[in-house]
């Protein structure tokens, strides 16, 4: 599957849950967003994903995958996006930035009009700095302050 985009050694792929990469992707997934917490991802969880889109981050030189997102179909032209995670040692670099805007495009790509995504209370500053806005209150999820986030992008 040839890279989304580029930047430097860094590229974002669309897999299948066949991928020799999907392993690796559910691996980072657990131990930065469910570990942590106590929570791991059930056969249940993951059998509920089969119409996802998943996206890994690689770096192109080693094949490793440093980073991930997910995006699910919601209704009237909006999708979801979750499960975003990028490696610690790699974090503050513009990955991050980087991984939602193929996120954005491929979204675009496939008509829908607007991203929402349930954004964890440490992670809001990062999603306001690229352009989602808070929607209402908080709520917790997964034991944590969340907040409901929305950008426009067609
Ligand atoms: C949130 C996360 C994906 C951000 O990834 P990242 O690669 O570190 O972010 P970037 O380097 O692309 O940051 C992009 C911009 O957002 C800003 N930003 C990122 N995190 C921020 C934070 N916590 N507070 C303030 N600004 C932040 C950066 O300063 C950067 O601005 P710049 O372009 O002016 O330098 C990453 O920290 C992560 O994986 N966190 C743990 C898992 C998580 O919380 N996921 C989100 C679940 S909702």
């Amino acid at each position: 599957m040839p890279d989304l985009e580029t930047a430097h050694e860094w590229g974002i792929r669309v897999i299948e849950r066949d991928s020799a990469l999907y392993p690796a992707m559910l691996d980072l997934r657990k131990s930065i967003l469910r570990k942590p917490l106590g929570l791991d991802l059930s056969a249940t969880d993951l059998a509920a994903e089969t119409e996802q889109i998943h996206f890994v981050l690689v770096n192109r030189e080693t094949e490793n995958v440093e980073g991930c997102a997910m995006l699910i179909e919601k209704s009237g032209g909006v999708a979801k996006v979750r499960q975003v995670a990028i490696s610690e040692s790699i974090r503050a670099k513009g990955l991050g930035q980087f991984l939602m805007k193929g996120v954005e495009e491929t979204a675009r790509v496939r008509h829908f009009s607007e991203i929402q995504l349930h954004a964890r209370d440490s992670a809001v500053p990062f999603y306001l700095h690229i352009g989602y806005e808070i929607v209402g209150d908080s709520f917790i999820e997964v034991g944590l302050p969340h907040f409901l986030m929305r950008k426009k992008i067609a």
